[in-house]
């Protein structure tokens, strides 16, 4: 991932990316070049029909007189409507566009045609967030690429009346930008790679920055009484660990804001063998507990003056010799009874005791927990909203606007004692999956009730929206990680 500079006028070599607004609208900057072209700029977007709507882009080469190489203009759409949401999707357009035309280096000027409601700096800020995660890449394993295959981007330039105070704005941005690189790196890495251990590694090397991180494993969450997250994890020769980040940048003896994570670090469905075809997605069923990490991490770096703790369940589902077995019965944390009935249905399984763990341990105002749960909450809502299931219905609509500002965006999906009955079991206290295929997102939510007790709640289903088989406009294809921009917006404004 680029980082970027901020500078107060644009190199005059360098291709130039213009915002344009609705009606193709110029900013001062792009005036000023359209009339040094004699009005070329203009003769090519009427030519293009481009009229700076949101998402569209035009790239021009050679222009006369202008000694710009390309002049890429990203179409920002109607002023009114510009948030920093736009803004960085503006930002991902101008670097995806520029990597298609392979140029090297790129200058993004900073500038509306008209003033709106956000500052310079926040305009500057916003746009070097949206290209930055636009450049993601994991490229840590293509030993082979030939140089041309390679993109040319090297270089991002915002060109801002205020580069102080945009670079300013941008460094609490650029850590959450890093934790999210973070984040993707984790979740893309092969489960050969990143598996229950080595990932309780990688949250304890976050500790330079001033979190504290506690690793429990297997003989630590056996004398806890953790038997559904021990159940799940015993198949696998990697053992199982529970690892539990504190960031303490709040008021001393606060109550903190909890956030769980399912860290499945490679589901095969366990001795309920799921098909061969596109199994290898399952490494990514851990990405709940890489959100989680994201955002202690991103909150650790810029000092946020908030009370988090984050709570990640690690485990491995493989089905052998020692796997559980269709039909077991378990005893959660709580103590509640579980009969497994499938062991693909995992997740609630290790979430059950690190739900019960946090709210026990902790008493927290508020747990957040995210899971790639259910293949189900797919079929339901497709990938571009996550599953949203709330206690509380003020927390599902903070959560639910965090969504709508950041672009992580969330549906609210029901629960109710009709959903929970579904759940009942004839000898345990309740069965792990429910009969037939009804409301299979629904019955795991519910299955996580169970555990929560009185505490305000929300359950995040992203097992749509995890991983993404098309590039969106500040993330390319692949892991996404959804949730950190999420939570990261949700905390900052409610609890910060
Ligand atoms: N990790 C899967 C859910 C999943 C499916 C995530 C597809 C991403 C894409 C989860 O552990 C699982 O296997 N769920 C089962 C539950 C069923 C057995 C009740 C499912 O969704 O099929
Ligand atoms: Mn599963
Ligand atoms: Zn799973």
């Amino acid at each position: 991932m680029l980082s970027s500079h901020f500078r107060a006028a644009p190199s005059p070599s360098h291709p130039l990316a213009l915002l344009v607004g609705s009606g193709a609208a110029l900013g001062a900057t792009g005036k000023a070049l359209d009339k040094t072209s004699g009005g070329a700029i203009t003769r090519a977007m009427g030519h293009a029909g481009f009229k700076g709507n949101a998402g569209k882009t035009l790239t021009l080469i050679g222009l006369p007189g202008i000694t710009h190489s390309h002049l890429i203009l990203v179409g920002v759409g109607e002023g009114k409507k510009i948030t920093r949401k736009s803004l960085e999707e503006a930002g991902g357009h101008a670097v995806a566009t520029a990597q298609g035309a392979r140029v090297k280096q790129l200058d993004i000027v900073a500038e509306l045609p008209a003033a709106g409601k956000l500052t310079a700096a926040e305009l500057a800020a916003h746009l070097a967030f949206g290209a930055e995660l636009r450049t993601y890449r994991f490229d840590k394993y293509r030993t082979t690429e030939k140089p041309e295959d390679k993109p040319t981007l090297g270089a991002l330039t915002m060109v801002t009346a205020k580069p102080e105070a945009a670079k300013k704005t941008y460094t609490p941005l650029r850590a959450l930008a890093e934790a999210i690189a973070h984040t993707r790196d984790l979740v893309t890495e092969p489960a050969n790679i990143i598996y229950p251990k080595s990932l309780a590694a990688e949250c304890k090397k976050l500790e330079h920055l001033g979190l504290k991180v506690e690793v429990l494993g297997e003989a630590a969450m056996k004398k806890l009484g953790m038997g559904a997250l021990l159940g799940v994890g015993q198949g696998s020769a990697q053992e199982s660990h529970l690892v539990v980040l504190e960031w303490r940048g709040g008021k001393k003896g606060e109550k903190p804001v909890a956030l769980v994570g399912k860290g499945v670090t490679f589901d095969t469905g366990g001795i309920s063998i799921k098909p061969s075809g596109g199994m290898e997605e399952m490494k990514w069923d851990m990405a709940g507990s890489a959100a989680v990490i994201g955002t202690l991490r991103a909150l650790a770096a810029r000092k946020a003056k908030v009370n988090v703790v984050g709570v990640v369940g690690l485990v491995e589902n493989m089905p052998g010799a020692e796997a559980q077995r269709p039909g077991d019965v378990v005893t959660s944390m709580s103590g509640q009874t579980i009969e497994v009935l499938n062991t693909d249905a995992e997740g609630r399984l290790v979430l059950a005791d690190a739900l019960h763990y946090t709210v026990t341990r902790f008493q927290p105002k508020v747990v957040v927990d995210l899971a790639t749960l259910t293949g189900a909450i797919i079929v339901a809502i497709g990938s571009s909203r996550a599953g949203l299931y709330a206690n509380n219905d003020r927390l599902a609509e903070r959560l639910y606007e965090a969504g709508e500002a950041t672009g992580e965006r969330l549906w609210r999906m029901p629960l109710g004692e009709d959903y929970d009955a579904m759940i009942n079991c004839d000898i345990a206290d309740m069965k792990n999956i429910s009969d037939g295929r009804e409301a299979g997102s629904v019955t795991a939510a519910q299955f996580l009730q169970r555990f929560i007790g009185k505490t305000d709640w929300a359950h995040l289903d992203i097992a749509g929206t995890a991983w993404s088989k098309k590039p969106g406009a500040i993330t390319p294809r692949g892991a996404t990680a959804f949730g950190v921009r999420l939570l990261h917006d949700w905390i900052a404004k409610h609890y910060e």
